[in-house]
C-alpha cells in the first residue's frame, strides 16, 4: 500500500472547474490581469517549494509507475529546468511583442492573452514531466488549470499540492481526481474548456473533442500515438546502431511516446546486427525500480503483460520469431516482462501496426528503401524516424522523402523528445500543436490588439492612459513605448 487517493466524481469535477472559471472571470481575474513579472514570481515562489519536495516526488515516481531511481530524478530535474527555462521564454516573449506600432495611419498595441480554462492530462510514462510542460506554460500565461492526474502516476502529485495553494490564487490550479470516463466528460460537455492539452491516446484525445459543444472554441494541443521507425542501412556504425536502438526501445520498458517500435534494417547486416542486439537486450539487468543498475522493470498498465503476449503470439503464427531467449524461457513474471526481440517481422503481423509501448522489438529486414519509406507513408502515425548510416547521399534523399511525413529525422541518434528548446511536434495522428519552451507559450496564448486612427487626439489618449497607469493592459509595465 503506497498510497490512496479520491475517486471524484462529477460533483468535484464541476465545483474545480466553477473554481477555474471564477478565478478567470473572464480575462478579468486576479491572475489573467496579472504582469507578466507578478506571475513569473509566483511561479518562482512555486519552484523554490517543489524543489523541496524532490526525494518525495521520486519516490511516488518509482513506487508508482516503476521508474528506476536515476530515470525518476532525471524526470524530476528536467521538470525544474524547464520551468526556469519558461521563465526566461516569458521575459523574451514579452520583450519582442510589447511594443507600440504605428502602420498606414494607425496607432496599435498587440500582445499574448490567455485564453481561459486549460484542462491539462498528462500520460502515466511522464507523469510529471507531461504535465508540467503543458501546465506551467499555460500558467504563465494567465490562463486558469484544471489538471487531472493520470490513473497511473496521481500520487506524486500530493506533495506539491500545498506549493500549488500557496504560491498562485485561489482557483488558478485545480486538481481533478477520479476516473478520466467519470468526470472528464462533463467538463468536456459544459463547452467552458477553452483549451485541451493532452499527451496520450489518439483515441481519448478524438473522443474528448467531439463532447466539446462547441468545436471553435476548443483549442486542443495534443501529444499523441506514434510508432517511431529506426531504418538501419548497409554502412551503419552497428556499435552506434545497437547502442541508440537499445536506449530508443527500451528505456522504461520501451513506455515512451517516442520510443523506436520498430526497426528496419538492411539485409545485408541483420544477422550481424541481431547477434549484436540480442547480445546488448541480454545484458540489461531485470527487477525492481529501486534496485541499483537496473533496466528492465514492472509495467505500470495491468493488462500490458497480456497484450504483450497476445501480439508476439501474433508474430509467431506468421513466422517469427523470438531471438533472444530459448523456448523454455520464463518470458514474464506477474508484471515484470523480459524485453523480447521478434525477427522476421512483417506487415501481416501485429507488432508491424500496433504501438506496442512496452519492451518488444520487432525487427523487419529489409533491401530496398521503398519499404520503411512505404512503413512511414502508410503509417497513421508521424512522430519521428531514426536514421542509422554515413551516406550522405541516402541520408539526404530520406530526409528529402520523409521530412513530410515526421516532425523530426534523426541522424544516428534515437528518437526523443529532448532538448526541451527543439520543436516537439508530430504529423498526422501523433500531435496537435507544437510543444517546445518557446512554442508552449504561443499555445496557450492568443493577441489582443489595441488599435486607433493616428491623430493628435487620438495619440493624446494613448498617451495619457499610459502616463497616468490608467489601465491594466495598456500600461508601460508591459509596453516598450515609444512617446
Ligand atoms: O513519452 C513521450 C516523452 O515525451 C518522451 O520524452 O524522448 O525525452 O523520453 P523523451
Amino acid at each position: 500500500m503506497i498510497g490512496s487517493y479520491p475517486l471524484a466524481t462529477e460533483k468535484e469535477a464541476n465545483d474545480a472547474l466553477e473554481a477555474a472559471l471564477s478565478a478567470f472571470d473572464h480575462g478579468r481575474g486576479q491572475w489573467p490581469s496579472m504582469y507578466m513579472q507578478e506571475r513569473v514570481d509566483c511561479l518562482e515562489d512555486f519552484l523554490v517549494k517543489m524543489k523541496a519536495k524532490r526525494e518525495e516526488v521520486v519516490r511516488l515516481l518509482v513506487w508508482e509507475i516503476g521508474k528506476t531511481v536515476p530515470d525518476a530524478e532525471k524526470e524530476f530535474d528536467r521538470t525544474v529546468e524547464y520551468i526556469y527555462e519558461t521563465v526566461k521564454a516569458a521575459s523574451r516573449l514579452r520583450n519582442k511583442n510589447s511594443a507600440i506600432i504605428c502602420a498606414n495611419d494607425f496607432i496599435g498595441h498587440s500582445t499574448k492573452v490567455p485564453f481561459g480554462v486549460v484542462l491539462c492530462m498528462g500520460p502515466f510514462n511522464y507523469p510529471l514531466n507531461e504535465t508540467f510542460t503543458t501546465l506551467i506554460p499555460a500558467l504563465i500565461m494567465g490562463n486558469t488549470i484544471l489538471f487531472k492526474p493520470p490513473k497511473h502516476g496521481t500520487l506524486l502529485f500530493a506533495p506539491l499540492l500545498d506549493a500549488f495553494a500557496e504560491s498562485f490564487p485561489a482557483g488558478v490550479v485545480n486538481t481533478v481526481y477520479g476516473r478520466g470516463r467519470d468526470i472528464v466528460p462533463t467538463l468536456m460537455e459544459s463547452g467552458k474548456v477553452d483549451v485541451l492539452a493532452l499527451i496520450g491516446s489518439s483515441k481519448v484525445a478524438d473522443s474528448l473533442k467531439k463532447m466539446h459543444p462547441k468545436s471553435n472554441r476548443l483549442k486542443a494541443i495534443l501529444g499523441l500515438d506514434a510508432k517511431n521507425a529506426a531504418i538501419i542501412l548497409a554502412d551503419a556504425d552497428l556499435d552506434n546502431a545497437v547502442r541508440e536502438s537499445v536506449a530508443g526501445a527500451l528505456s522504461f520498458n520501451g513506455q515512451r511516446c517516442t520510443a523506436l517500435k520498430i526497426l528496419f534494417v538492411h539485409r545485408d547486416i541483420v544477422e550481424e546486427f541481431n547477434q549484436r542486439l540480442i547480445y546488448a537486450v541480454n545484458q540489461l539487468k531485470v527487477g525492481m525500480p529501486w534496485t541499483k543498475g537496473v533496466n528492465i522493470t514492472p509495467l505500470a498498465e495491468p493488462a500490458k503483460p497480456a497484450y504483450l503476449k497476445d501480439v508476439i503470439g501474433d508474430a509467431l503464427s506468421h513466422g517469427a520469431q523470438v531471438i533472444n531467449r530459448t523456448d523454455d524461457e520464463e518470458d514474464s513474471f506477474e508484471s515484470i516482462v523480459k524485453p523480447a526481440i521478434v525477427y522476421p517481422v512483417n506487415k501481416n503481423m501485429r507488432l508491424y501496426h500496433e504501438e506496442q509501448f512496452g519492451p518488444v522489438i520487432p525487427v523487419v529486414p529489409f533491401e530496398d528503401l521503398d519499404m520503411p519509406v512505404s512503413f512511414i507513408s502508410n503509417s497513421p502515425y508521424g512522430q519521428q524516424v531514426s536514421i542509422f548510416s554515413g551516406d550522405t547521399k541516402k541520408i539526404a534523399y530520406l530526409i528529402d522523402t520523409l521530412n513530410g511525413e515526421v516532425g523530426r529525422i534523426n541522424i544516428n541518434v534515437q528518437c526523443q523528445r529532448g532538448p526541451d528548446s527543439f520543436a516537439f511536434n508530430g504529423r498526422k495522428d501523433s500531435a496537435a500543436g507544437t510543444l517546445s519552451i518557446d512554442e508552449a507559450l504561443l499555445a496557450f496564448s492568443t493577441d489582443s490588439v489595441i488599435a486607433t486612427k493616428q491623430s493628435d487626439a487620438n495619440s493624446k489618449i494613448f498617451e495619457t492612459i499610459l502616463a497616468e497607469n490608467q489601465s491594466k493592459r495598456l500600461n508601460s509595465q508591459s509596453t516598450v513605448c515609444p512617446f
